[in-house]
Order: structure tokens, then sequence, then C-alpha cells
């Protein structure tokens, strides 16, 4: 393994849980930086993504839907980007000094919120051209959820109608301008005023507010034979409005975590999925965001000794996404 000295006999900062807990449960602590394996790469971390799941994680419901057991002190933090400071012996597409973001979901050696992480290099991308690192941060898991949403679950196809519901937040905003990359038209439904801006900025459509406009007049008027397909990232009663909206014979997924689980209207399919991280799928990101201006919010950027700020922010209103700052 090629492990610099800079990486050597060193300890890092890292905000870690000696227990699952609320927010009292995140403190910074001085860790050993995990060491890069044959196929993996040694993070200098800059930036991580706070993700909406992170809460649950810190309270340790994750681990036990997935059936891993943790080890403490436990660092959170699914997505990051930073530079490479070591890569193992077997990788040979990046090398030391690279600018990188990538996502590790209950990473055992550790995760983002720390200034090293050790990643399986698969998993990893140089940052796309126009990105900054914040934005790198806090992009593939909600991107990847995002593009696995529209392309795998839904096979949206250039023509179609497409609904983005949560398209404000973290994978709804970057759905919304993947869907337009894609060729679909899009009918947004945004939280509040500014979520309707934001989503007419990026793109969209039709913008709606689904926390105070009469969605389904609105989506009725879009589509009047029915929208080919939804893509749902918060439910609730009107979710299953909305849903009302989609066409016979039309298809709806929603990545596992949104609750209430959405319920589809007769004769209109629907299925839960998780965003998948491989390299192929990484690329196809990369791809289409290189395709032309495609903007990944970053709502919010707190300090790592913040990450409790952070955590409660989450609950606030925000556009797209939150990040640490950790460098
Ligand atoms: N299984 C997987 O692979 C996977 C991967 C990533 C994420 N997830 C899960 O997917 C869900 C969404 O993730 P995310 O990162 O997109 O979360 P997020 O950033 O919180 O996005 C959800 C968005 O929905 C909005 N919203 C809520 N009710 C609405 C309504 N009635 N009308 C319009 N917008 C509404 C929220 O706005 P306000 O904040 O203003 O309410 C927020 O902007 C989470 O449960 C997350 O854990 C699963």
């Amino acid at each position: 393994m090629a492990q610099t000295s800079q990486a050597k006999a060193q300890t890092m900062r890292a905000v870690a849980l000696d227990e699952f807990g609320g927010l009292e449960a995140l403190k910074i602590q001085n860790l050993p930086i995990p060491q890069a394996e044959a196929q993996e790469i040694l993070i200098r971390v800059e930036a991580a993504g706070v993700g909406a799941w992170d809460p649950f994680e810190r309270e340790g419901r994750f681990v036990e839907i997935m059936g891993v057991k943790p080890t403490f002190p436990y660092v959170l933090g699914t997505d990051g980007a930073g530079t490479i400071a070591a890569v193992g012996k077997d990788v040979s597409r990046f090398k030391e000094g690279d600018r990188v973001y990538a996502a590790q979901l209950v990473n055992p050696k550790g995760g983002f919120y720390a200034q090293y992480a050790a990643i399986k290099s698969d998993n990893a991308s140089v940052i796309p051209g126009h990105l900054s690192v914040e934005q790198a941060a806090v992009l593939p898991t909600d991107g990847l959820t995002a593009l696995t949403g529209l392309e795998k679950i839904l096979g949206l196809k250039s023509g179609e109608s497409l609904m983005v519901f949560g398209a404000s937040g973290g994978i709804g905003h970057l759905a919304l301008q993947l869907a337009k990359r894609l060729g679909a038209r899009v009918f947004a439904i945004a939280s509040g005023d500014d979520g309707v801006q934001f989503a007419k900025k990026l793109g969209a459509d039709r913008a709606v507010d689904g926390k105070g406009d009469n969605v389904l007049e609105a989506a009725k008027a879009f589509a009047p034979n029915g929208i080919d397909a939804a893509l749902v990232t918060a439910g609730g009663e009107g979710t299953v409005e909305a849903l009302l909206a989609i066409r016979k014979g039309g298809r709806i997924a929603y990545p596992h975590g949104v609750m209430p689980e959405p319920t589809a209207p007769d004769g209109v399919g629907i299925e839960a999925y998780d965003g998948e991280t491989n390299r192929a799928l990484i690329d196809r990101l990369n791809e289409l965001i290189d395709a032309g201006p495609f903007e990944v919010h970053v709502d919010r950027v707190f300090r790592l000794e913040e990450a409790s700020e952070a955590h409660e922010a989450l609950a606030k209103h925000h556009l797209g996404k939150i990040a640490l700052r950790i460098a």
C-alpha cells in the first residue's frame, strides 16, 4: 500500500459517536486516520454532505435495518469530497492529489464527518469540472438515487412527462435537472414560494407549491391525459392526492426512507428502491452533469464542529442540500 508520510502515524479530527443517540451524541474526537486497503483510496476530506438520513443513522436505526454490527467510535457521513492522500496498491485509475467525490453507506472504517476517509475506489470519481468541493460533497448519494430512480426504475424516456414530488429537496432538485437532460417534461412539486422559484430556475416546465397550491388541478392542466411517471421524495396526504394525476399504466418510484410510504392509484405501478453506487452509474451521472449547466444547490455550509446545528437545519425548510466544511 502506498501510504503518504502526511497520512502516516497521525490522528485526525472527526465527529464521532460513542453511542447512538440524539444531537448530544455528536462529539468532536481525535481518532486514528483509517488506512487504505488494496482497492481503496484515502481521501483528505474537505467537505462532507449532510444527508436527510444522517439523523436516522445517528440514532442507530440504520445499522438495525441493515443488520450491521456497528463499531464505535462511529463516524457518520455517507458523502464527501476532497483530495486523495493515498491509494491502495491495486488502484490504478487514481493518484495522490486527485480531487474526488465519493459515497459509501455505513462505511466500517468511518464516514466523511472526519478529516480523512478510506473508501472503495469504485465508489469515487474525479469531481466534474465546474463543481465546487462542497457541491461535489453533497452530490453522490442523492444524485445517484435520482438517476437510479429515473433510468433504472422508471425507465424514463425522452418526450415523457414526469412528476417530481419534493422537487426543491436534495434528490428532487437533482432529479428535476437530470430528467430535463433526459428529454422529459417536468411537473415539479416544490416546497414553498422559494422552492417554486428554485424549481423554475432549474428548468421545470411547471412548478407548484405542494404545501399551498391546488396540485391536482395544476397537474391535470399540465397533462390532461395523465402524467407518465413520478419520482416521489416526500410522503403524506398531499403525495397521495398528487399521484392521482398519474395516468393508468403509468409508474411511480420512491426511495426507501420516504415516509409515510406513498400508495399508487389503481392501474399505476409503484416501486420502492435504493439508490445504487457503482462506477458505471457515477460515470453516467458525471456525463449528464457535464452536458450543460447543472446546479448542485448547497443551501448552508457548517463547520465540522457545528455538526449538531447542521442536523437541526435538516429538519427545517431549506432548498437542496446542507454541507459540512472539514478543512
Ligand atoms: N433509499 C435510498 O437509496 C435513499 C437515498 C437517498 C435518500 N433517501 C431518502 O429519500 C428521502 C428524500 O431524500 P432527500 O435527500 O431528497 O430529502 P430532502 O432534501 O429532505 O427532500 C425532501 C423534500 O420534500 C419536500 N417536501 C415535503 N413535503 C412536501 C410537499 N407537501 N410538497 C412539496 N415538497 C415537499 C421537503 O421540503 P421541506 O423541507 O420544506 O418540507 C424537502 O425539500 C429521505 O427520506 C431520504 O432518507 C433514500
